[in-house]
């Protein structure tokens, strides 16, 4: 039998024997340094765990050379063997992300923000000084991801959630108190799916603790119930603020997945 080989696409690896295609893997670096790798889709039979193996140690190595500090892939909690592979190929389980759904019927369409908020609809092509500096509050204190923080700076977050807006139309609010900035939420709207995905939100260390996060989230259900989408978010399982404030406005957890993470080490 001749040796399992590994070819390059544009964003994906593909194995193969004899000209055959026995499994192809998604890996793309991401703006902000962390590189994403997808599960990958193997033919079967004896050869799952060896082709599954080439494929993610071929991810790994090509997120390596094009420079990127840390690799990660998202797994369904059912894929137990699956993660058992990427364990072996030196990922470790950071956490455990939650999906979080909102039900909109019935929610008054457009409503403002109530209290103290003020919303302003945002651009982040014109405004993108003012965000990179909220990203860079909201992020202090951060219960979501932490460790993933040294490799995602602020402007590279931002070129993070501009790129998930690619294939569908963006919502990006900033939220203020008398004046000053105090929160932000970007969301990403996908028509075809009539989904909305809240892609970040937070509050600024010296805002936080007064249901302004609970605000900023009400304004976001109230905008994607006027335009009659299902709305979607994700939030670390550790992050008991962010939990609370999506319980207050009305999420529930609907599913969760697994994140796994890997260094891929510096090219030499
Ligand atoms: C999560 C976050 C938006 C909450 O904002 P907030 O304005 O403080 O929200 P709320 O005032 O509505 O409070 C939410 C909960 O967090 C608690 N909380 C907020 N700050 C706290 C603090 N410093 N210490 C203890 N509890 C705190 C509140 O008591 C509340 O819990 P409760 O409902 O059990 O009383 C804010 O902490 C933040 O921006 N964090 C960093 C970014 C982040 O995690 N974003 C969410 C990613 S999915």
């Amino acid at each position: 039998m001749s040796a399992l080989a590994l070819a390059v696409a544009e964003r994906r690896l593909i194995a193969h024997r004899d000209g055959d295609v026995v499994g192809t893997i998604g890996v793309v670096p991401q703006p902000h340094g962390i590189g994403l790798i997808f599960p990958p889709q193997v033919v079967g039979g004896e050869e799952q765990a060896p082709v599954e193996r080439l494929l993610i140690q071929g991810a790994v190595e090509r997120l390596r050379l094009q420079g990127v500090a840390l690799a990660q892939v998202v797994l369904a909690d059912a894929e137990r063997e699956l993660a058992a592979r990427f364990g072996e190929c030196g990922f470790r389980r950071l956490t455990t992300a939650l999906i979080l759904e909102r039900e909109l019927l019935g929610l008054a369409a457009g409503a403002p923000p109530s209290g103290a908020l003020r919303a302003r609809a945002c651009d982040p092509e014109r405004d993108r000084a003012d965000l990179v500096r909220l990203i860079e509050r909201i992020g202090v204190g951060s219960l979501d991801c932490p460790e993933l923080d040294p490799f995602r700076p602020a402007a590279a977050q931002l070129d993070g959630h501009r790129a998930a807006c690619a294939g569908g139309a963006s919502a990006w609010w900033t939220y203020a108190v008398e004046g000053t900035l105090a929160g932000a939420a970007f969301c990403a709207v996908f028509p075809e799916t009539q989904t909305c995905e809240l892609l970040f939100f937070g509050v600024a260390p010296e805002f936080r603790g007064r249901g302004l996060g609970r605000g900023v989230l009400e304004h976001v259900c109230a905008v994607a119930a006027g335009e009659r989408l299902h709305l979607r978010a994700a939030v670390d399982s550790r992050n008991s603020y962010a939990r609370s404030a999506y319980a207050a406005a009305g999420f529930r957890e609907s599913d969760s997945v697994e994140i796994w993470v890997h260094s891929p080490g510096p090219t030499s």
